[in-house]
């Protein structure tokens, strides 16, 4: 997970903006439900014109539901950390700008206990200018305590979600405490949705880990999931996707994807709506 960007240079600077590209995508983050036109691609130069087709989707009006993306970042066999839980860093910088971009666009990010546990993020928007979105907690059985970063710098509004027979109160630190009723071994990820749709969210990032995105993934609530490899060989440590068995390669996902190079790392776009 990022820590804290250092202050960007002038060059820098301008990568990140792509010549206002991207001030003018948060300008219209905060305008939806319908940003649309963007703006005149053909004024737009190359830099600028290549933001545009990778965070123009993520603009889309998803209609009464939000719009739910989630991102990993992995080795080039699966890994997003070590089994010790270690992660800082797995892929590169540019990806990090990027991973900062997509909390900007976001109304809300959501991240499992786990993440917490091991990494004590805080969620926020440093790499680039933008919003800090709503940080959200998956924390099912309640087991956090109020010691990590996110439930006391205060720095934006933040919800811990767990299950109903769990909730022990109204508060955890700053954050909030909400119930969501159970599924099966877990909480009801379209529950969860629900839940932040009801608190005005219209684009939820779902930035991690790995148990986390794939719930989300096996219950059907991921919109667009994506992947950025890393050219980095673990051999060992925490998975990226865990589903359930396949016995034929019929049943696998395939989503159309598009590729973007970040870097030394390659970014998979999946639209994972569209997966067959
Ligand atoms: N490379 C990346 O893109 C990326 C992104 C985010 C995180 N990470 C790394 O991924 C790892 C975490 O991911 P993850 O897939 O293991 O989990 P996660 O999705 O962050 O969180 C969910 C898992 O954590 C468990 N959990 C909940 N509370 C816990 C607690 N107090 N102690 C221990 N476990 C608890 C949950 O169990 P229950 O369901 O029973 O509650 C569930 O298995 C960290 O090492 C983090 O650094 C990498």
């Amino acid at each position: 997970m990022p820590t804290v960007a250092p202050d960007p240079t002038a060059e820098t600077r301008a990568r990140i903006d792509g010549d206002g590209a991207w001030a003018r995508l948060c300008r219209h983050a905060a305008d939806a439900p319908a940003p649309d036109p963007l703006f005149d691609r053909h004024d737009a130069d190359r830099e600028a014109a290549e933001m545009l087709d990778l965070y123009g989707p993520f603009l889309a009006d998803a209609g009464p539901r939000p719009l739910v993306f989630a991102h990993l970042g992995q080795s080039l066999d699966g890994r997003i950390a070590t089994d010790a839980g270690e992660s800082t860093y797995i892929t590169c910088a540019a990806n990090l700008d990027h991973l900062h971009r997509m909390r900007a666009l976001a109304c809300a990010v959501v991240v499992g206990a786990g993440t917490v546990r091991h990494d004590d993020p805080r969620l926020t928007v440093r790499r680039v200018p933008g919003r800090h979105p709503m940080r959200v907690v998956i924390d099912t059985e309640r087991r956090l305590d109020e010691r990590y970063r996110l439930f006391r710098d205060g720095e934006t509004e933040t919800v811990l979600l767990c299950a109903e027979d769990r909730q022990d109160g109204e508060r955890i630190g700053d954050a909030r405490i909400l119930g969501v009723p159970r599924r099966g071994e877990t909480i009801d990820y379209a529950a969860v949705v629900a839940v932040l749709a009801g608190l005005g969210c219209r684009r939820v990032f779902v930035e991690g880990g790995g148990v986390t995105v794939s719930r989300f993934l096996a219950e059907g609530c991921l919109d667009r999931l994506q992947i950025a490899v890393a050219p980095m060989i673990l051999g060992s440590g925490r998975p990226a996707l865990s589903l359930a068995p396949l016995t034929n390669l019929s049943e696998a996902l395939r989503p159309p994807t598009r590729i973007f190079r970040m870097g030394d790392d390659v970014l998979f776009d999946c639209d994972v709506r569209r997966s067959g």
